[in-house]
């Protein structure tokens, strides 16, 4: 299979510091393919660059072969790149539905406004929002939801509506930054059959997670930073039997 996705040598400097330096990796289609790492290894800097917001200091973002580099969020999400971040983000005070439907926007003419707007001329559109919106709740298990207010939802709950709200922007690619973060092992297991949904709807999954049980079980490839680089790439018996990777990482936690 083909690179969905591919980084070139990125390199970012953060005025004297290099949070990412002379990174190379590739996403095949289909694959779910993580970027595991330490704490400040550059790994929600990488989902940055991937997704526009920040632009690199050299090196290229491949997307189906184009050059996204230098391409504004909206145009990469748009070209079907949808993200979840590391500290979730919803509009707390509306609904579950009224969360989801802002991910549908950017396929629609109406806007973010038209979006969640009931009566002015996008009335097809608005139809068409919610059906997508349910859609992509079902994915997550949130459909009997719909009406919750966002902040009245579990936390796990919170961390899937963000998958929805990604999922409703029909994304080719998905990337997940720790999606898995102060769940318990419970919602874990659950979100862990929700990836392999996703994966199995053809969506491609690049994920952060520190969670070595999830990462392990879910990928097909592990890239690992550390400083900035990367030390390792491979599948996970690959990466788990690395003497580099569990001297800079893995430590005691993957046997
Ligand atoms: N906008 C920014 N300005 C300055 N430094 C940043 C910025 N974003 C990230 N960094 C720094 O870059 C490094 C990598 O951060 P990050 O990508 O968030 O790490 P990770 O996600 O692997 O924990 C860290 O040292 C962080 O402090
Ligand atoms: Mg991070």
């Amino acid at each position: 299979m083909s690179a969905l996705l591919e980084l070139k040598d990125i390199t970012i400097r953060f005025g004297g510091l290099v949070a990412v330096d002379g990174i190379s990796l590739e996403v095949k289609e289909g694959n779910v393919v993580a970027l595991i790492g330490p704490n400040g290894a550059g790994k929600s800097t990488v989902f940055n660059v991937v997704t526009g917001i920040y632009t690199p200091t050299s090196g290229k973002v491949l997307f189906r072969g184009e050059d996204i580099t230098k391409l504004k969020p909206y145009a990469i999400t748009d070209r079907g790149i949808a993200r979840t971040f590391q500290n979730i983000r919803l509009f707390k005070n509306l609904s579950v539905l009224e969360n989801v439907k802002i991910g549908c926007h950017c396929r629609g003419r109406a806007g973010i406004f038209g979006a969640l707007c009931r009566y002015s001329g996008v009335r097809g559109e608005e139809k068409a929002f919610v059906d997508k919106s349910l859609e992509a709740m079902g994915v997550v298990d949130l459909t009997g939801k719909k009406e919750e207010l966002a902040k009245n939802l579990s936390y796990g709950e919170q961390r899937r509506l963000e998958i929805a709200r990604a999922l409703a922007s029909e994304p080719v690619l998905l990337l997940l930054d720790e999606p898995a973060a102060g769940m318990n092992p419970q919602e874990k297991q659950t979100l862990m059959q929700m990836v392999q949904r996703i994966s199995g709807m053809g969506i491609t999954v690049f994920l952060v997670e520190h969670d070595m049980k999830f990462v392990m079980s879910l990928s097909d490839r592990v890239n690992v930073l550390d400083y900035g680089r990367k030390i390792a790439s491979g599948t996970p018996s690959e990466v788990q039997r690395d003497t580099t990777v569990i001297a800079a990482y893995l430590g005691k936690e993957v046997v």
